[in-house]
């Protein structure tokens, strides 16, 4: 199947099969797309949390409750979980993280090559949190390429999907303690495979004409 192919055929899955699990070799794959997900500045401001036991999905499932109910059967009965978190802050000691990684795989041929990029990094950290001051937004947007790079992933490897924002951060985030881990939930994607009662797996895919969102100039 080609990628187009994948990409206009994969559908949200809207429940799943309690008893398929997401092989680890597969479980592997997927969090390598996680980590190697482009994000502006290679600024990576992101953690990803896996639920991959009947008890740690259950400390998220628990969470799902009022207008977020409807997708706690779909995250209970899912293989793994993955929680999509935001980094609080972009501090020093991340970005000098950063760059020290980029700096021992051999990114920069002169010191001032490196200074260059942390200058760079550092202007795009302070354009969004001092001047837009929207640094909560811009940092989500990277965390979004995080989620569709696994969507589209998961496809790949056939492997069903449901993303969903109908969650309760603020409960997450105090059931998984990420606050104090200096993150907070942004999204998440329920993994495994579709039961056979998965209305949506034979609904068509409904998208809006090339023409309604394309322009060629
Ligand atoms: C960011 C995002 C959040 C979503 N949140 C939910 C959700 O909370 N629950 C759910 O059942 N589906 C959720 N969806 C699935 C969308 O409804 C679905 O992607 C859309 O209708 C297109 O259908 P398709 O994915 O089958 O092509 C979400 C999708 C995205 C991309």
């Amino acid at each position: 199947m080609t990628l187009v192919e994948r990409v206009t055929s994969r559908r949200t899955c809207k429940a799943f099969d309690p008893a398929r699990r997401v092989d680890a070799a597969a479980m592997e794959q997927l969090k390598t797309l996680l980590r190697f997900a482009p994000s502006s500045v290679n600024s990576q401001p992101w953690h990803f949390v896996i639920a991959d036991s009947e008890a740690a999905k259950a400390r998220i499932t628990d969470t799902l409750q009022g207008g977020f109910a409807y997708n706690a059967a779909k995250a209970r009965n899912a293989s793994h979980l993955v929680v999509f978190c935001a980094r609080r802050s972009l501090d020093e000691a991340h970005l000098a993280e950063v760059l020290a990684h980029e700096d021992a795989v051999g990114r920069f041929g002169t010191p001032e090559a490196k200074a260059g990029q942390h200058t760079s990094r550092n202007f795009y950290v302070g354009l969004h949190r001092d001047q837009l001051q929207d640094l909560d937004a811009w940092i989500d947007r990277q965390v979004y390429l995080a989620l569709g790079t696994l969507l589209l992933g998961a496809a790949e490897l056939g492997i069903d999907a449901c993303p969903m924002e109908g969650i309760d951060c603020a409960g997450l985030d105090a059931a998984l303690g990420l606050e104090a881990r200096g993150l907070r939930s942004v999204v998440m994607v329920a993994l495994g495979y579709r039961s056979d009662d998965d209305f949506n797996a034979v609904l068509p895919k409904s998208r809006l004409p090339a023409a309604a969102v394309i322009t060629t100039l």
